[in-house]
């Protein structure tokens, strides 16, 4: 006889009653999360100068509303790579979410289609990228589906990762260019934190290892050892012969390499500075962000993260030069917190945040965001 099964949990925990912003989430999560788990989730390099620039940096912006204009019938729909989005509002690569909640990758990618939001994997998600594409990928309504990748010393492998993908639905590759080795994170590394058992790079499976570089005595284990396997400029015309799906370099902020990726046939850019995980002191994305949309123009989309929190940094991102945002802690806050639901209701916020902020500024669609908006003192 068969033993009836409890329904599976799809993160369906309650949402506290007092959540009525992102930054409530960010207070519930550390209640949940373990104090090394959540020292990977908050820390940032060295000092966090650019952790807490990053927010700052959208919030010393100060906008200038435009009264009595029509808005009634607007709308906050957008087009990208020849899809129109709901709304400009995408779920950033994060690693690893199962150190968040049980269901990991699979609860926010479920929550952000509901909310026909984008959703990004990471190379280092501890979920299979065909169970995402399984989860996700035939729903009509959702918004983008992208994976993103860390080219991996074993080229082979790297060429199977991208096709995977392909076939698992994923529409685009983002190739994040900004850490060809890990950033030196201390908070993360004051808390000993590691990863726990069950939880690990599970897409990254079978993969060869590296041969071991002989670090010649008094040598750098970077430049001598790590160093031969990043990524260069040669690998974007490399990984262009290997996918048919667009590309989009996610770490950019300086305008020269728009350019430069603008002539190797790179179809979008992200302006990151990995949520300052990386370097630290590095400018904060939304002083990046001017600079690399007049670099590269109308010809290539121009998205940007770091430090988004509220709808009118949404907003200013998008008079900024931004076609779509993507947001990164505060929806592992909300994963930690309550599941799919607090990733979907997280979402919600803050598009419901954008909206509001369209209407008290003048804007009834995003094409109506303009950098007249934003105060230039
Ligand atoms: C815990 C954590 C893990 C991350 N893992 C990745 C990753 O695997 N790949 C990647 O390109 N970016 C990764 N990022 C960077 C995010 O994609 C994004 O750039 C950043 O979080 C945006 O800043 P925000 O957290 O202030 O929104 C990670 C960020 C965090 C906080």
């Amino acid at each position: 006889m068969s033993t009836p099964t409890a329904p599976a949990d799809h993160g369906l925990q309650a949402i506290p009653a007092d959540t009525v912003s992102l930054s409530d989430y960010e207070r519930h999560a550390q209640a949940r999360m373990t104090a090394s788990a959540w020292a990977y989730l908050q820390g940032g390099a060295g000092d966090e100068h650019t952790v807490q620039a990053n927010a700052q940096a959208w919030q010393a912006l100060h906008l200038v509303p435009r009264v009595l204009r029509r808005t009634a019938g607007g709308h906050t729909r957008t087009q990208l790579f020849g899809r129109t989005l709901a709304h400009p509002l995408i779920v950033a690569p994060v690693a690893y979410q199962h150190l968040m909640h049980p269901e990991g990758e699979l609860d926010t990618a479920l929550a952000a289609a509901a909310q026909e939001a984008g959703f990004v994997l990471s190379t280092q998600s501890s979920t299979r990228l065909e169970d995402i594409g399984d989860a996700i990928a035939a729903d009509d309504l959702r918004g983008p589906l992208w994976m993103q990748l860390y080219l991996q010393p074993d080229r082979g492998f790297t060429k199977a990762l991208v096709h995977r993908a392909e076939a698992a639905g994923f529409e685009a590759i983002v190739l994040t260019v900004d850490a060809p080795t890990s950033g030196v994170r201390d908070r993360e590394r004051r808390a000993g934190f590691c990863l726990p058992p069950g939880v690990s790079a599970v897409n990254l499976q079978g993969m060869t290892p590296p041969p071991t570089a002989e670090v010649p005595a008094h040598g750098s284990a970077l430049f001598d050892g790590l160093l031969h396997h990043a990524p260069t400029w040669d690998d974007i015309a490399w990984l262009r012969a290997q996918t048919r799906l667009p590309i989009v370099l996610k770490g950019v902020l300086h305008a020269d390499d728009a350019r430069q990726a603008l002539g190797l046939g790179v179809q979008g850019l992200i302006v990151s500075n990995h949520g300052g995980r990386t370097l630290d002191t590095v400018l904060p994305t939304a002083r990046a962000l001017p600079r690399i949309a007049d670099a590269v123009g109308a010809d290539m989309p121009v998205l940007v993260d770091g430090g988004i929190r509220r709808g009118t940094d949404v907003l200013k991102a998008l008079a900024l030069g931004a076609r779509a945002v993507l947001i990164g802690r505060p929806c592992m806050h909300a994963l930690a917190t309550a599941g799919a639901l607090g990733v979907a209701h997280g979402i919600r916020l803050l598009r419901d945040e954008l909206e509001a902020a369209m209407a008290l500024t003048g804007c009834a669609t995003l094409s109506d965001i303009h950098p007249g908006l934003i105060d230039r003192d």
